[in-house]
């Protein structure tokens, strides 16, 4: 479903990505691991079309992403991403509820009481369902993270890329995290790129590759 092929990025003469190559096949869930300033967050983001390459092509359901306008790529990820942070990056005043539903709210193609539905089924399946009024800043990391993951979710994303998604939690939450990601991609079609730094965390999903010298082996 997405192909990077022969991608190349430098910043300032440094080569950060060097004739990568990569595919994530439809409901694959994958992770990336490589040490710090390897590239892995511009790699994420050069697959989510928020940076071009300096060269190389980006293949996204056998759409080339690099002829898309700016205006085109906003819409393609909106119809077609889903970002999960390691800060999770909520609004720290507004409920769980609102925070999922705000992700749906560009979306003129979904009825509201569509989204509706959407924000209260998935807040029901990351296990929050007692909490959906309750402010972010009144959760612990491990309840935002699960916010954070509804809210990339409800655009029926076809593919989520989490950068560091367990970074920020104690051990056993992580995992508790981890599970959350398998169970929710054993019941919907989405595909996972996990970026990690956590050995353990990689082992938990289908395949890992290691971010190398600018390319993945
Ligand atoms: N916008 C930018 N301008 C200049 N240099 C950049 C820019 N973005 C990234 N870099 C450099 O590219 C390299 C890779 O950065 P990147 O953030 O992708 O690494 P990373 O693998 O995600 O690291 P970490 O594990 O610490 O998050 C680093 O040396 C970084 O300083
Ligand atoms: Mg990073």
């Amino acid at each position: 479903m997405l192909r990077l092929e022969n991608i190349n990025k430098q910043f300032k003469g440094q080569q950060v990505l060097n004739s990568l190559s990569f595919e994530i096949k439809k409901n694959e869930m994958i992770s990336i691991m490589g040490r710090s300033g390897s590239g892995k967050s511009t790699l994420l983001s050069i697959m989510a079309g928020l940076q071009a390459p300096d060269s190389g092509s980006i293949v996204f359901d056998e759409k080339q992403l690099g002829v898309l306008n700016e205006e085109s790529l906003a819409s393609f990820r909106l119809h077609n991403i889903g970002f999960v942070f390691q800060d999770f990056l909520l609004m720290p005043s507004l409920s769980v509820y609102d925070n999922i539903y705000i992700a749906a709210h560009p979306r003129k193609d979904i009825a509201k009481t569509i989204k509706h539905q959407r924000v209260t089924d998935l807040i029901e399946k990351v296990g929050l369902a007692s909490k959906a009024k309750q402010r972010i800043d009144k959760l612990s990391g491990g309840e935002r993270q699960r916010v954070a993951i509804a809210r990339s979710l409800v655009n029926k994303p076809k593919l989520v890329l989490a950068d560091e998604p367990t970074g920020n939690l104690d051990a056993s939450t992580a995992d508790d995290i981890m599970s959350l990601f398998r169970s929710l991609h054993s019941s919907i079609e989405t595909s996972f790129v996990i970026i990690t730094h956590d050995e353990h965390i990689a082992t938990l999903t289908d395949k890992t590759y290691q971010l190398t010298n600018g390319s993945l082996q």
